[in-house]
């Protein structure tokens, strides 16, 4: 039992641990274009939550030249990130789908 109170808490804490790393990853260098609700240059992360999943989050962070338009968009204005490594893409696409409605 104490075993498992203390699984519990420790996984809570990673999750914590997580989010707060996609919310950093996310200031400094997503916030120019994105904005948690707001559409600014590119759309809001409630946007992209809302109908993307988290293989399509990461590809469109490495390389929006190869999937902007499967994601429907007629130009690619985005940047490639493809130097931030696995465990930031999975905070920020964590992160991004923390701003799914309903789920
Ligand atoms: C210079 C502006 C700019 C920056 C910086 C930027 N984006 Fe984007 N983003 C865009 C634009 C514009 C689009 C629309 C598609 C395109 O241009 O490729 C987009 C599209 C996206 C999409 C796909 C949208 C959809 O319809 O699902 C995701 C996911 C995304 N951005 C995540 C990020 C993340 C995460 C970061 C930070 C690591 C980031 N972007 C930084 C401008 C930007």
């Amino acid at each position: 039992m104490k075993k498992i109170v203390w699984m519990t808490l420790l996984s809570s804490l990673a999750l914590m641990a997580g989010s707060d790393e996609g919310e950093k990853l996310f200031k400094s260098y997503c916030w120019g274009c994105h904005h948690q609700t707001a559409e600014a240059f590119g759309p809001s992360f409630k946007t992209i939550a809302a109908k993307r999943n988290k293989g399509e989050i990461i590809a469109q962070i490495v390389d929006p030249k190869g999937t902007y338009k499967s994601l429907g968009y007629r130009r690619n204005s985005m940047p490639a990130f493809d130097d931030l490594n696995a465990t930031q893409l999975d905070a920020l696409a964590d992160y991004i789908l923390t701003f799914k409605e309903n789920r």
